[in-house]
């Protein structure tokens, strides 16, 4: 062989890689796998996979590669992710982030570095105004509340306790619900806030008892819902006449079934549930259990499975750029068929715009779900149309 051919044919070796060193678009996914979080991170971890085996790995001649790291829900730790993602593996998206502090430290990031950062998690309104870069294909707290006011208001209850998790979301469910519900005509006998970490609610439990409410109206995270309830029931709440009302975080699917029959006809407010009567949730949900040993997709799952939608329908538009402006500028206004039902992305906002369901926890078939009896279309983040 010739030295001149020798050497062509070992350029040539070189190529595939060079190639697909262009041609790989990567996702860097932010979450929590362990820690207090980590139902959350392995719900959305699940739920990026099925999209993915569904839909293969190739959107517009690009493949996609997804770099999961585990931020423990530390958000310090989730910032120096996001940099490493975006400095050395020099990623087209940020995704992920199950708690609010963690998307609000990695804002900053991509603002400055012109990333794309899809909220899969996270519920609190102003994350979206942290950076134009965001994205939320989650929820806000303001979407359930809202209508978990109404509904009770309606249905007889005049006083109400409010007892959340201390942090952006539960400070945004128990504004929202007491602003409508007081709008309304209701009372608010008291608003009590629990610590995140580690959460005791014996001692709240105890004020909720003293005050004797109608309704004691609920938000925790998502895998807060179960230690919730067993000290609701070891304070005897159960049995006191006030009746528990909630956003769906509290009957979460993902313990939902581990809860027991004291939750059966907890009436809540969410965007998303098991048994959802749609095909598409069907075939969703069977696929989720069959690659996932049989686990029930929650509401953080959907919005991992709709952030790769997003993403892989704004690499379409953009024919495989990955500029973020561009790519933000594709996401706004996208509308598409969801587990959930149908769900777009405001392109002023770029938040969310979804149904919120009222549900009733029932057993079915020997398993409790939520069963949706009542539907709010189209719902805007009420925080941000407030504002407006
Ligand atoms: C947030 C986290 C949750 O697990 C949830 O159910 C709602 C909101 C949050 O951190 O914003």
């Amino acid at each position: 062989m010739l030295r001149r051919e020798i050497l062509a044919i070992a350029a040539l070796s070189f190529l595939p890689s060079v190639v697909s060193a262009q041609d790989t678009v990567k996702i860097g996914l932010i979450l929590p796998m362990t820690g207090q979080q980590a139902s959350t991170g392995k719900q959305i971890d699940a739920a990026v996979k099925l999209y993915q085996a569904q839909n293969g790995t190739t959107v517009a001649g690009k493949k996609i590669e997804v770099i999961l790291k585990d931020d423990t829900s530390v958000p310090d730790v989730t910032k120096r992710l996001a940099q490493e993602l975006v400095v050395n593996d020099k990623v087209a998206f940020l995704a992920g982030f199950g708690l609010t502090p963690s998307a609000l430290a990695t804002a900053p990031i991509a603002t400055q570095a012109k990333v794309v950062q899809v909220v899969m998690a996270a519920g609190t309104s102003s994350i979206t105004e942290a950076s134009p870069f965001i994205v939320r294909t989650s929820f806000t707290l303001a979407q359930s509340s809202v209508p978990m006011a109404e509904w009770a208001f309606k249905n007889g209850i005049k006083k109400v306790v409010t007892l959340v998790s201390d942090f952006g979301p539960g400070i945004d469910a128990e504004k929202s619900f007491s602003d409508k519900f007081k709008a309304d005509g209701g009372a608010i006998a008291e608003a009590l806030r629990v610590p995140l970490r580690n959460p005791d609610f014996s001692p709240f439990l105890q004020k909720v008892a003293d005050a004797k409410p109608d309704a004691l109206f609920v938000f925790v995270p998502s895998g807060a819902g179960a230690q919730f309830i067993k000290q609701f029931v070891e304070r005897g709440l159960d049995k006191s006449g006030i009746r528990l009302i909630a956003t769906g975080d509290v009957t979460d699917d993902d313990q939902l079934n581990g809860m027991g029959d004291v939750v059966v006809g907890v009436i809540n407010t969410h965007n998303y549930s098991a048994n959802h009567d749609s095909a598409f949730n069907k075939i969703y949900v069977e696929a989720f259990k069959k690659a996932n040993g049989n686990l029930r997709p929650n509401f953080m799952s959907v919005g991992g499975y709709d952030g790769m939608h997003l993403i892989y329908e704004a690499l379409k538009k953009t024919k495989g750029a990955t500029d973020g402006e561009k790519l933000i500028a594709a996401m706004k206004g996208m509308a598409w068929e969801s587990p959930r039902g149908p769900i777009s992305i405001d392109a002023d906002t770029r938040d969310i715009v979804q149904n919120i369901y009222v549900r009733k926890v029932e057993k079915v078939g020997g398993e409790l779900y939520n069963v949706e009896f009542a539907t709010i279309p189209n719902v805007k983040d009420p925080v941000k149309a407030a504002k407006k």
